[in-house]
């Protein structure tokens, strides 16, 4: 991990942070290095157990070391008691999970609950801060909330300061985050959360709607560019091109950027799909369409599902099929299985009747319908096909041959572009991408405004029939 240059912060202050997940235990150990006192509120058992013990319950790049230090330092505490943690608190920091409900729109009733709790647990004048990722709107609820709970004299502000790490680099994206995005309807509270993060970066100040607005925009502005490069993917693959460089000489304008521009089985984990869901609900509940955000949806599950289909067209059919899947994780260097396109290619896979083994270097245990197996060549016994779900770096390194003599087929479909095609080619195996096309589906196109070519010199004879496509 690099070493992050961060200052002591200006003003110790003493902070409570709830849920101890991705965000919550990153906040509270990052918060604690630059020199605030945290307590970290906890509610699953298992995992408070574990932190008290000197375990850290996610992997992230960095944490171990950043916990083991405040803790000793006397900075960090991780408590399950709401009064021990609220002692003396003057800020706190909400960050429990929002996760879907069946109908896309975001579940609170975990906000609500330590939001209650909080508030209850102390007569003192508080900031309530939302850091997990929530609709506009639910500020002003929280504060509703909190005006009904709240001791006589007791004021409670409540602020929104989302939170925009990456999973595996979530260390490095608090210290140096492109910006620090707060929301609130008091200036004072606004900035005194804001100056928790000094020396620091960037910070945009707005209402607390607005902050609350600007995490949805950003995840779906993220969802619609990986939709949007699959779409292009798509195009390829009927084109016959290859959407790798296509989408790198898209991406390397600076206009519009090589991240989150790659083909694949789409997007997925704990914060695209729901934000986009959630953006999609707020619209319809103001009465506002947004078309570009359910089209980003839309393309999202026809990328999943289409990897299966090019499997299903690639053997002939998956009923009996053996098929060797490598990844569960949603994208390589996390343990995060949640709403992962890899989780939901095993599943497609069974529910069509193959017969699968699946393996992931990290990813936290989960139920699966298939059988999890420790090393990656023990998927391709006997198998008849490879599908690489997660785009592990380990993967690109893995030795064709072995597979090749232990699989009953040489097919592999490489969902995330990590394998190197032309080794894998070279020993035998039919390979296939996503935005590649089938190894044997060039066609030269023909429609209206280069039909004059095939007119004015007549096709050679070994090229195959022209496709008309468009009319
Ligand atoms: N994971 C990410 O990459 C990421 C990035 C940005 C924003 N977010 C948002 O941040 C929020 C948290 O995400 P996460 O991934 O850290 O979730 P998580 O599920 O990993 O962690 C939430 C934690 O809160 C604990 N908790 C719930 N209610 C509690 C209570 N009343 N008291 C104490 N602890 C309680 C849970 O036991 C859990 O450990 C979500 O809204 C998410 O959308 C997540």
């Amino acid at each position: 991990m690099t070493t992050i240059a961060h200052g002591p912060a200006g003003n110790p202050t003493n902070l409570c942070v709830v849920g101890a997940g991705y965000v919550g235990l990153t906040a509270a150990a990052c918060f604690a290095d630059l020199g605030h006192r945290v307590r970290c509120l906890e509610a699953s058992p298992a995992r408070l157990g574990l932190l008290q013990r000197g375990g850290i319950p996610i992997v992230e790049p960095g944490l171990d070391d950043l916990v083991a230090r405040s803790v000793e330092e006397g900075r960090l505490v991780f408590t399950g008691d709401v009064d021990e943690a609220m002692r003396d608190a003057s800020i706190v920091f909400l960050c429990v999970g929002t996760p879907p409900r069946p109908d896309g729109t975001p579940d609170l009733g975990q906000l609500e609950r330590a939001a209650r709790d909080v508030v209850t647990a102390t007569g003192r004048d508080l900031v309530l801060v939302t850091k997990s990722t929530v609709p506009p709107g639910t500020g002003e609820a929280l504060e509703i909330l909190c005006a009904e709970v709240a001791a006589l004299g007791q004021r409670v502000d409540v602020v929104s300061n989302p939170e925009f790490l990456r999973e595996s680099r979530a260390v490095e994206d608090f210290f140096r985050p492109d910006r620090i995005v707060v929301g609130a309807e008091d200036p004072d509270a606004g900035r005194r959360v804001a100056a928790l993060y000094e020396p620091g970066p960037p910070v945009v100040l707005s209402d607390r709607r607005g902050a609350e607005l600007v995490k949805y925009a950003s995840n779906a502005f993220l969802a619609v560019k990986i939709s949007f490069a699959n779409e292009i993917a798509g195009l390829c693959e009927r084109l016959g091109t290859d959407a790798g460089p296509v989408l790198r000489g898209v991406g390397l304008d600076n206009r519009i950027g090589a991240q989150f521009l790659s083909q694949g089985p789409g997007y997925g984990g704990s914060c695209l799909p729901k934000d986009l869901s959630g953006l999609l609900a707020v619209g319809e509940a103001v009465g506002y369409t947004a078309p570009l955000a359910a089209a980003a949806e839309e393309i999202n599950a026809r990328a999943r599902v289409s990897v299966v289909d090019k499997l299903e067209t690639a053997l002939g059919g998956l009923a009996g099929a053996r098929v060797g899947v490598l990844g569960l994780a949603f994208k390589p260097g996390t343990d995060d299985t949640r709403d992962s396109p890899a989780v939901d290619l095993v599943r497609l896979l069974v529910e069509r009747g193959a017969e699968v083994r699946v393996q992931d270097p990290l990813a936290a245990p989960l139920a699966l319908p298939a059988p999890r197996v420790d090393r990656a060549l023990d998927v391709a016994a006997g198998a008849d096909a490879l599908v690489v779900a997660t785009g592990w770096s380990d993967y690109a390194a893995l030795d064709p041959a072995l597979f090749g003599d232990a699989m009953a087929r040489r097919v592999v479909l490489d969902a995330v572009n990590v394998l190197p095609a032309d080794r894998w080619r070279d020993a035998g195996f039919v390979v296939y991408g996503v935005g590649r096309g089938a190894p044997t589906s060039f066609h030269p196109v023909v429609w209206a405004p280069i039909e004059w070519a095939l007119r004015s010199r007549p096709a050679a004879d070994h090229l195959p029939e022209p496709v008309l496509a468009n009319g």
